[in-house]
Formats: structure tokens, C-alpha cells, sequence
């Protein structure tokens, strides 16, 4: 059944507290989730991955934390409030308004069927697809509003200006006027104390090139990296945390010598894929897609996909490709547009060649969010076990690499009597004086609580028994072999250290 998988995998992340919808007592609130017990500790980990990898252990590159809300001109000069919009539409049968570059394609003229109704429960109905060529992504009906842009820049404003009350003051001075010229004025006393929340974590690093330049005595090529909030009012329909209001991003600005561009543009394409990789992430689901010329970013010389298959429904059947982190060329257009607003020369003086440049910058923007669904949605597995009779039961398993797993090792006491729950907080003090999430567990049958840590993708079970009682040894059991060993209780430390590492 198409989506089925995405289906498991949901229940699974609300079950067992990876991701809820956000404030759920009330009903919820649509394209904005919470990360649960599990899920925080799965997202925490896959940045903590980036920010070594990318930050600790490399030479040339520098973090940096910037705020939020930045000045109203960085958006001007980045571009962002003349063009970050999407194209968007209203379903003149169901009500559904979603963006139009994303919804299914259909030949105009052609036939459609559609559900009647708001938001579409209703009977069947025929209809035509209209001249724009897709349907509604909820109902399927082909008659929709022409399409208008919309910016995705969440506003708000700053200082303790109320542009309420100035609009209400201006009323009576605002009715003789048209409806054109009533919406200038209205947005001259909005955009007065107008302020945004950043739609990219990037233009931190673009303004703050001077002073990280300036602080840290690097020289191109040379990085400066930041993770963080940023925040888009997107239209989604659905797919979890895939494409939400409030998202975390992992992003790079590299700063090269123009030229040496495209060399370096390649080198990041193939560190980032390798990095997915290296996390434990499938090679068969991973791919690099190049932009098309006509889907490039307004400052992009080109643009680069790391792509995932993810097992989201489709017309056709389950999984789709989707975009977890982009490798731009930006060129110097931000450096350049950010000099030419600030009045700021953000060129770079070569001391060696006495030369003057501005910077190229690549790019790899990646998303935490998007990479947790990922890596949620790559370890999901469905296998075979055996239950309490010894006979095979589906067993459902998140097969995380050990360093992305919400939780490192269960601690079990085979019983809760005969001095075992003892000998397991022994284990569990040692285990949190480290630093090592771990879980105690000593209800239920063994079978259960192993099924339990599976399913939260937990990479060892410590099972306390009765021969620890006789020689302090105890049994380690992998996730994915379902295999134990047996290792002395004093060296269980230094044994999960050296496979966390
Ligand atoms: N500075 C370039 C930039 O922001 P982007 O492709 O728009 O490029 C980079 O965003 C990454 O941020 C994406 O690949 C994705 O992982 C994540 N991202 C973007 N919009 C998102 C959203 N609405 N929800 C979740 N993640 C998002």
C-alpha cells in the first residue's frame, strides 16, 4: 500500500517520542512539530556530528552564532524581500491554498475526478484540469485560483511601536484614497519598525565576514559555520517535519580566491555525500542532483542537491526524492550586495600578492530537521525474532549508527531480585558519570524490554544475570545481530566508549 512505511514510521515517532505535532492538546498547529525524549537526543546528535566534522576538525573553519532578527537591509540586499516567495494558489472546491510549483501535474483540459467539499470528504465528481495544468493536492479537483506571490519572510516588528494605533490614527486620512495607494501607506507605517525573522542562517556569516576576518586571521580559503533557527511561512501539506514554519539549519559560507571556485564547489559536493554516508546513511538511497539552469537561485552559479529517497506517499506508489542539503556557488553576489547597502568594502586584501578580491562562497546548507527525518526514516526495518515461545514474531528495529541513537545502552537486570538491580545501578552510575545516555529497564520479560530498546533504536542491551552474581561479567547484546557477548562488568565502560568513538 503506497505510504504505508510512512505511515509506521510516524506512529512510531509519536509513540515512542521522537516528534508530536505542536501543541496538540488544541487541536494542533499545521507545518509545526515538537521533538520528544528520543527525538530531541537523535537531533542533538546529528548536529553535535556537524558541528565536529565540519568546525573541530578542520583548521580552516570558524563558528559563529548570530541573532534572528537582523536589520531590515540585510533582506534587502540578500535579496530576500524583493524575491523569496513561492507561487501560491487557492482550491476553489475544497478551500485548500498550497503552492502551486508543488502540486501534481496533469495535462490542461485533461479529466480529473475530485471529492467534493471543504478540505474534501465529500462524493466523487468529474471535472477538467485548467489552463494552469495541476490539480489540488487534497481533493484533486482541476479549478484553481490564478496564482499569486507570496513572501515567505515571517514579520514582525521591533521597539515598542504599536502600528496598530498609526494605522487607526491615519483612518480617516486613508479613505479618499484607492485601494492602491491606501496599501502603499499601510506598509510604509508597517515596514517603519518592520523587522523579520531570518529565512537562511547565511547572511550572519556574510555581514559578520569582516569581523571574523578581522578576529580570527584566517585567510581564504577559509569557512565560518553556523547552525541554527530559521524560520519560513510555507504552505505544506503534509510528510512529518520534512518542510515545516520553524526548522534548524547547518550552513557554511567557504570563502575562496575567485577561480578556484569550481575546484572547491566539487570538493564539498563530495565531503557532504560522504558525510551522510559516513553516518551510517545508505549509499542506495543518496544521490547528488544538479540544479537546472531555470531552477537556480537568483545569486547561485550553480546548485547542487544531496538528496534522499524518502518512503513518502506518492500518486504512483511510495518514496520520492528530497532535498537534504543544498551545495551552492553563491559568487561574491552576497559579499558585493552587502558592500554596495552597508557602504562597508567587504573585499579581502592578500598581504603576499598585495592583491585585492572579494571572495567566492560555496555553500553546503544543510537542515537538522530534515536530516533527523532522514536518518528517522533510513534506519526504520522490519525483520524477524523470536518471541517468549521461540517462535518468530516481526520485530520492529531502528537500526541508527551508535553515534546518531537517542540512547546508547539499556542496563537490564535479568530479575528484580537476587542483588541483580544492585549490580545494574552500578553499571547505570558508571555509565552517567560519563556522559553516556543510557536507560534502566527491569520490567517486563527480557524478550519485551529488548524489544522496547529495538524499536527506540538503542545499539546495546547490558543484561545483569546470575552468573555477574558469581564472576562480575555481564552480557552485551548488539541491536542489529542480536548477538551478546560477554564482558567483565569493570571494563563495560571503556568497551561502549570505544565503539561510541
Ligand atoms: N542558505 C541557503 C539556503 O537556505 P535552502 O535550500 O533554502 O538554502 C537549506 O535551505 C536547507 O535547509 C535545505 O536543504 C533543508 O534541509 C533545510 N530547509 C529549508 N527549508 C526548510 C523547511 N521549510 N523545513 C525544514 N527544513 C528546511
Amino acid at each position: 500500500m503506497p505510504g504505508e512505511t510512512m505511515k509506521k514510521i510516524v506512529s512510531l515517532a509519536k509513540r515512542r517520542g521522537f516528534i508530536f505535532q505542536s501543541s496538540e492538546i488544541y487541536g494542533g498547529l499545521k507545518a509545526c512539530y515538537d521533538y520528544g525524549p528520543l527525538g530531541v537526543e537523535l537531533k542533538r546528535n546529528i548536529k553535535e556530528a556537524w558541528w565536529r566534522d565540519m568546525v573541530y576538525r578542520r583548521r580552516d573553519i570558524v563558528g559563529i552564532d548570530c541573532s534572528i532578527i537582523m536589520h531590515p537591509d540585510v533582506w534587502k540586499a540578500s535579496g530576500h524581500l524583493a524575491g523569496f516567495c513561492d507561487p501560491l494558489v487557492d482550491c476553489k472546491n475544497c478551500k485548500e491554498r498550497f503552492r502551486a510549483d508543488k502540486a501534481p501535474r496533469r495535462p490542461a483540459g485533461s479529466d480529473c475526478q475530485y471529492r467534493e467539499g471543504g478540505k474534501a470528504d465529500g462524493k466523487k465528481l468529474a471535472g477538467k484540469v485548467g489552463p494552469q495544468g495541476y490539480v489540488c493536492p487534497v481533493c484533486g479537483c482541476g479549478d484553481l485560483s490564478a496564482e499569486r506571490m507570496f513572501n515567505l519572510m515571517f514579520r514582525t516588528s521591533l521597539g515598542p511601536i504599536d502600528p496598530l494605533q498609526e494605522i487607526l490614527d491615519a483612518f480617516d486620512a486613508l479613505a479618499p484614497l484607492s485601494s492602491e495607494e491606501r496599501k502603499a501607506r499601510l506598509a510604509e507605517i508597517v515596514n517603519r519598525s518592520a523587522v523579520y525573522l531570518r529565512p537562511e542562517t547565511a547572511q550572519g556569516m556574510f555581514v559578520n565576514f569582516l569581523n571574523v576576518l578581522n578576529c580570527s586571521r584566517l585567510k581564504p580559503p577559509f569557512g565560518i559555520a553556523q547552525m541554527g533557527k530559521s524560520y519560513r511561512n510555507e504552505i505544506t501539506t503534509s510528510n512529518l517535519t520534512f518542510r515545516t514554519c520553524e526548522f534548524e539549519q547547518m550552513e557554511m559560507e567557504y570563502f575562496v580566491e575567485p577561480g578556484t571556485d569550481e575546484e572547491w564547489y566539487r570538493y564539498w559536493q563530495s565531503e557532504r555525500l560522504s558525510w551522510y554516508r559516513s553516518l551510517g546513511m545508505r549509499s542506495e538511497r543518496l544521490r547528488l542532483r544538479a540544479h537546472e539552469h531555470k531552477e537556480l537561485a537568483h545569486y547561485a552559479k550553480a546548485c547542487c542537491d544531496v538528496e534522499y529517497f524518502f518512503p513518502f506517499e506518492t500518486d504512483d506508489g511510495e518514496g520520492e526524492w528530497g532535498e537534504l542539503e543544498g551545495i551552492a556557488n553563491r559568487t561574491d553576489y552576497d559579499l558585493k550586495r552587502h558592500s554596495e547597502y552597508s557602504g562597508k568594502d567587504l573585499s579581502y586584501f592578500e598581504t603576499e600578492t598585495r592583491r585585492r578580491f572579494i571572495p567566492y562562497v560555496i555553500e553546503p546548507a544543510a537542515g537538522a530537521d530534515r536530516a533527523a527525518l532522514a536518518f528517522l526514516c533510513d534506519a526504520y526495518a522490519e525483520d524477524k525474532a523470536p518471541d517468549a515461545e521461540g517462535r518468530e514474531e516481526v520485530r520492529v528495529v531502528l537500526r541508527f549508527h551508535p553515534r546518531l541513537a537517542p540512547i546508547k545502552a539499556a542496563v537490564l537486570p535479568l530479575v528484580k531480585r537476587d542483588g541483580m538491580p544492585d549490580k545494574a545501578e552500578a553499571i547505570m552510575k558508571a555509565l552517567l558519570a560519563e556522559g553516556i545516555k543510557c536507560f534502566y529497564d527491569e520490567a517486563g520479560a527480557i524478550g519485551r524490554r529488548y524489544r522496547r530498546m529495538d524499536e527506540a533504536g538503542t545499539p546495546w542491551c547490558i543484561t545483569i544475570d546470575a552468573d555477574t552474581l558469581k564472576d562480575e561479567t555481564i552480557t552485551i547484546r548488539d541491536r542489529d545481530s542480536m548477538q551478546q557477548v560477554r564482558v567483565p562488568m569493570a571494563g563495560v565502560v571503556t568497551w561502549l566508549k570505544e565503539r561510541l568513538q
